[in-house]
């Protein structure tokens, strides 16, 4: 598949049948990941792989618990908001293969020579880190469309990022960022709708 008709065809897929995918295939999905963009190549990121049931549901427990904890507010839609969001946040545990993905602290140039802390240097620069894994999340995504997967990114299962660090024994020098679930879409997808092209490009000629 080409480049363009993957970024075409490409949508979250959250319904999955129970085929499982070959390991060769998990770990080609992460080779691309690796292929990504970083901060001075850095490649902060590291990839977990899951592919154990009881794992999944203990992760969507812990996901669930903390979204039935998070306080109310007083509007009358409170509990549907909160099933809708607790199905968004714990639908991988249906996948056949959840990507954990992590980043470790990168020591950037501009560490060397002033006298910032880390953190407030990454800020500065907006989250180098962040935007890094964001391009390799991406590649996850292109790729599982290329290789005949559907998969869906995932940041609300991060309610529970100490529990979920637990879990996955997740070292102390990295941080959970983000998930993608993986698998064989159940059913034919369809995109979504976008904002019209002049609607986003502004150019400064
Ligand atoms: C940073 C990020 C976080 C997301 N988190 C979730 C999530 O927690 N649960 C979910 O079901 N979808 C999640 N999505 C998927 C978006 O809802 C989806 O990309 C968006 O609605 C556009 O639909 P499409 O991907 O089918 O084009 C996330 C996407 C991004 C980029």
């Amino acid at each position: 598949m080409d480049l363009k008709q993957a970024i075409e065809k490409r949508t979250s897929v959250r319904n999955f049948t129970n085929d499982c995918i070959p390991i060769d295939d998990l770990k080609e999905l992460v080779r691309r990941a690796g292929l990504a963009p970083s901060v001075n190549n850095y490649q902060p990121w590291l990839f977990y792989v899951i592919t154990n049931k009881k794992v999944l549901s203990n992760m969507a427990f812990k996901v669930a618990n903390k979204i039935n904890q998070l306080p109310a507010n007083k509007s009358i839609a409170s509990d549907n908001v909160k099933a809708q969001v607790e199905w968004f946040a714990t639908f991988f545990e249906n996948a056949p293969a959840v990507i954990a993905i992590a980043i470790e602290n990168y020591e950037s140039v501009l560490e060397k020579g002033v006298d910032l802390s880390h953190t407030e240097i990454n800020r500065i620069r907006n989250y180098p880190d962040i935007q890094s894994v964001g391009a390799s999340i991406q590649n996850i995504l292109l790729s599982a469309v290329d290789m005949g997967y559907g998969a869906c990114w995932l940041s609300a299962p991060m309610v529970a990022k100490t529990e979920l660090e637990k879990i996955l024994e997740i070292k102390p020098s990295h941080n959970l960022i983000a998930f993608v679930a993986v698998g064989k879409s159940k059913s034919d997808t369809n995109t979504k709708s976008r904002k019209s092209l002049n609607e986003i490009f502004k150019l400064i000629d």
